[in-house]
């Protein structure tokens, strides 16, 4: 608690500039948990937070879409496109999705400038033994195609700025790395 605390009192000294904060990784391996965490410490020091969460945004924004590469990417680039407007006016954009392909990533990357990328990361064995929402047991009884990690790619990423290893360390620790890091690039983007 202390760490990210500490962390945060030198932020906010900060003048803001909008950033997204893009966390990728496997159903069930912490995404949403830690986009939270960050989001309420973020928002308790007066910062302007949204959060596109793949499994709200498929609620609405992006409602119809399936599984297959080419749908999972229309997702992910309508989440981009709505990420990149939060940003250029200022807000702290945590995106909590998937998103499977790394060329993809990329691509909103490029799109966004202000970005970080997260990997979060713990073993598809200890995914799967979570199982929050009971998917993988449907997956692997083959009630549920194409499920991430089973019978569909994932592409880890090469040189995320933060890795969270959700296996080993508490979602505290995890919260307080992603939010170390945006003190950092702020540290640079605002000085001079
Ligand atoms: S992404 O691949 O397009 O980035 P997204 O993060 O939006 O995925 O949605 C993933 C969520 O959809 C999972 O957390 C899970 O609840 C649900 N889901 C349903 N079917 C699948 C599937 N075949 N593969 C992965 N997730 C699935």
């Amino acid at each position: 608690m202390q760490t990210y605390v500490d962390n945060l009192q030198s932020l906010s000294d900060l003048k803001q500039s909008g950033i997204t904060v893009w966390f990728t990784g496997l159903s069930s391996a912490g995404k949403s948990t830690i986009s939270q965490m960050v989001g309420r410490e973020l928002r308790m020091q007066g910062y302007k937070v949204e959060i596109l969460d793949g499994d709200v945004v498929r609620q609405n924004l992006t409602k119809g879409l399936g599984f297959s590469r080419e749908d999972r990417n229309e997702n992910v680039c309508r989440i981009g496109l709505v990420a990149d407007l939060l940003t250029r006016n200022g807000v702290i954009v945590l995106v909590s999705v998937i998103s499977p392909y790394r060329e993809t990533r990329q691509q909103v990357r490029q799109q966004i400038g202000n970005f970080i990328e997260v990997y979060v990361n713990a073993p598809l064995e200890v995914c799967e033994q979570r199982d929050v929402k009971g998917l993988y047991k449907n997956a692997r009884e083959g009630k549920i195609k194409n499920f991430t990690g089973i019978d569909d790619p994932y592409e880890p990423p090469l040189h995320p700025e933060v890795e969270c290893r959700t296996d080993l360390e508490t979602p505290m620790e995890s919260t307080a790395k992603v939010l170390a890091k945006l003190k950092n690039l702020w540290g640079f983007a605002t000085d001079g």
